[in-house]
């Protein structure tokens, strides 16, 4: 095989690289994926523009309109891209029980000779980058450094803003520090001479960990989760694995800050499964009835939770920015997270409007005209004859979380917050009621293990589906569910040990439907009315009314000023329904069968107790 050098590539790493297995892996990544070029990014604001040019330049990006939308740019992927591929998603630990029933395995050897030929030459014709990025704050004890590897420069850029990326990792990582190794490629060698397309991906993918050795490799795909590895690939899969390891967890939770007006403030971490709340709840503003309220954002997508000297949870954000659904945003449903997208944006499979701005189905009133996600003309009428979407129900924003007008003081600080509530909510129509608070951590664990959720357009495959989604962890634990539940049991028992008060356990669901089809409760900013009530409930001040699977408030005691709410609304959100639990239980029986390997025995105790509850 031809050495990098002899093809004449230049292999230098910068003065500043000095890590020897760092340069030493590049290396054999060079030979293996034989690029043209490789740059080894310093994460500066010079080369974040040089790179959108470049993006601009091979029609990847648009730059939008600079008066409107100054800084920001507009992707349209290929429509075969434009979510996670949870089917193409694979765990290979050794042995397949470590993976667990819930996700794909495959034996680490046999799937390294799948990849070989696949990553042989893969990134021909093509620059590889080199982005150094940090999990968590700077040189911080809970942080961990990752390098990816790409050939994909819309995945450096969205690397700038979604972590901290640049120069300053080489000087953590020093000459022996620990990295998480990830290879990332689209998959789409170049021929001599062969023109690029816009959005170069390949119909074969494969989003691989490997938690044992704690390598990702990741081909085929340009699209978000799957490409862009700091996020669910290491942050989610590889560090959950480090963290069950370690004693800490790593969560699909957003966290924020909620202040009273008397300055009391409070942490709460909370899994909505994707797609179902997480960015707009972490930038909640309190609506009227609430004066003197405030919420700030430390997260809104993935928590890193490690137990302090004192018995207490500490969350850190292990991301520095927001990939966040754009559809459904708007200016009266979420107006931090508007004002965070007034600059310095990267648009993927929205719309463009004439005047060079973005557009998306529940943005507000509709351009006269527009051209879709993928690259078509799109009007109002076309949308209403065909039901045409301007843009993709996965249409994201990536921006810096120093957008964030809401951003909490200590979103960055290496100690992280203290937390107080969890809440688990998932997305359903029916039957989970608006809001009910666990009478312990395990009853708290054992909802959150069988939370279902309707399918989202943030995975491919079909949407609206209940399935179960534990902890809003399904295609982000990086090994055993089962062994992920005794994880946070045996969690909960050795803070209780130390003496320590556990955080409250939630669970919500804000979707329920009436009979007309529209949700029942507003949600958005009126969530917190919600989250006051837990507030309430920390403080001893809201007594609640106890049920079969917990305690939940009654009308009176939400805060109703301001809203126009009656009792009987409220009780289509919050009414138990005894057959449809009776339905949902069996549920719960189907994915303990599955689950049964390894089943923390309490779970099914618990359950055991919740069905002779509900009998009574
Ligand atoms: P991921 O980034 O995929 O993990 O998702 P997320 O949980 O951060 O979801 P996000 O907050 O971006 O919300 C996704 C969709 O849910 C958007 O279309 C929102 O408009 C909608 N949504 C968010 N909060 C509410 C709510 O309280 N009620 C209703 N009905 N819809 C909501
Ligand atoms: C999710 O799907 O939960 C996301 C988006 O947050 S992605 O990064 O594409 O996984
Ligand atoms: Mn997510």
């Amino acid at each position: 095989m031809n050495s990098p050098v002899m093809q004449g590539l230049s292999l230098d790493a910068p003065s500043w690289v000095r890590n020897a297995k760092l340069i030493a892996w590049v290396a054999d990544m060079v030979a293996l994926c034989k690029p043209e070029s490789v740059v080894w990014c310093d994460g500066s604001q010079e080369e974040y523009e040089r790179l959108c040019q470049q993006l601009v330049d091979a029609g990847t990006f648009k730059r939008l309109d600079p008066v409107k939308r100054p800084g920001s740019y507009l992707a349209w992927s290929d429509p075969s891209d434009v979510a996670r591929v949870e089917d193409r998603t694979f765990i290979c630990s050794k042995k397949k029980e470590d993976a667990g029933p819930t996700n794909n395995w495959t034996d680490p050897a046999e799937m390294r000779a799948t990849l070989q030929p696949l990553f042989d030459g893969c990134m021909r014709g093509r620059t590889m980058y080199v982005v150094p990025f940090s999990m968590g704050p700077l040189g911080s004890p809970i942080a961990h450094i990752g390098i990816e590897l790409s050939d994909s420069p819309y995945v450096a850029v969205n690397m700038k803003l979604m972590t901290r990326m640049g120069r300053a990792v080489y000087d953590v990582l020093g000459v022996d520090g620990e990295f998480v190794p990830c290879v990332h490629t689209v998959g789409a060698p170049l021929e001599p001479g062969q023109q690029d397309v816009a959005w170069p991906c390949n119909k074969t993918k494969y989003i691989v960990h490997y938690p044992e050795t704690r390598e990702i490799w990741s081909y085929g795909s340009g699209y978000g989760g799957n490409a862009l590895l700091g996020k669910k690939c290491f942050a989610l899969r590889i560090a959950s694995t480090m963290g069950r390891d370690e004693g800490w967890l790593a969560e699909h939770m957003l966290i924020l800050g909620v202040t009273s007006p008397q300055g009391r403030k409070y942490h709460v971490a909370a899994a909505f499964p994707s797609a179902c709340g997480k960015t707009n709840f972490a930038m909640l503003i309190p609506p009227a009835g609430f004066e003197g309220w405030k919420v700030t954002t430390i997260g809104d997508d993935i928590a890193w939770i490690k137990p302090g000297s004192d018995g207490r949870l500490y969350a850190i954000n292990p991301e520095a920015g927001y990939f966040g659904v754009a559809p459904g945003t708007n200016h009266d449903t979420n107006p931090n997270c508007m004002d965070s997208l007034d600059r310095d944006v990267i648009f993927t499979n929205v719309a463009l409007t004439d005047d060079g701005d973005v557009w998306w189905e529940g943005m507000g009133p509709a351009p006269r005209h527009a051209i879709d996600w993928q690259g078509k003309d799109w009007t109002p009428e076309l949308a209403k004859e065909t039901g045409a979407k301007a843009a993709h129900p996965n249409a994201r924003f990536t921006v810096a979380a120093t957008n964030n007008p809401a951003l909490d003081a200590a979103w960055d600080d290496p100690r992280g917050v203290a937390i107080d509530a969890f809440i688990f909510g998932g997305r359903r129509s029916t039957t989970v009621p608006l809001v009910t608070e666990a009478r312990n951590w395990i009853e708290g664990v054992y909802m959150a293990a069988t939370m279902g959720s309707e399918t989202t357009a943030a995975a491919f495959g079909q949407q609206g589906v209940v399935r179960r989604d534990p902890f809003a962890m399904l295609p982000f634990a990086g090994y055993n569910m089962a062994d992920y539940f005794q994880h946070w049991l045996d969690l909960g028992r050795k803070l209780q040990a130390s003496g320590a008060t556990l955080p409250r356990i939630y669970t919500t669901n804000w979707f329920r439907k009436g009979p007309d089809g529209k949700f029942v409760w507003p949600g958005y900013g009126e969530n917190m009315r919600v989250l006051k009530w837990m507030i309430d409930r920390i403080e001893g001040k809201a007594s609640g009314q106890e049920h079969v699977f917990g305690v939940s408030p009654a009308y009176e005691e939400l805060n109703w000023t301001g809203l126009d709410f009656t009792p009987e609304q409220f009780k289509s959100v919050t009414s138990i329904d005894k057959a449809a639990w009776e339905k949902e239980l069996t549920l719960h029986t189907e994915l303990f069968e599955q689950l049964a390997y390894h089943l923390p025995e309490e779970l099914g105790a618990t359950k055991a107790r919740l069905e002779k509850r509900l009998a009574a």
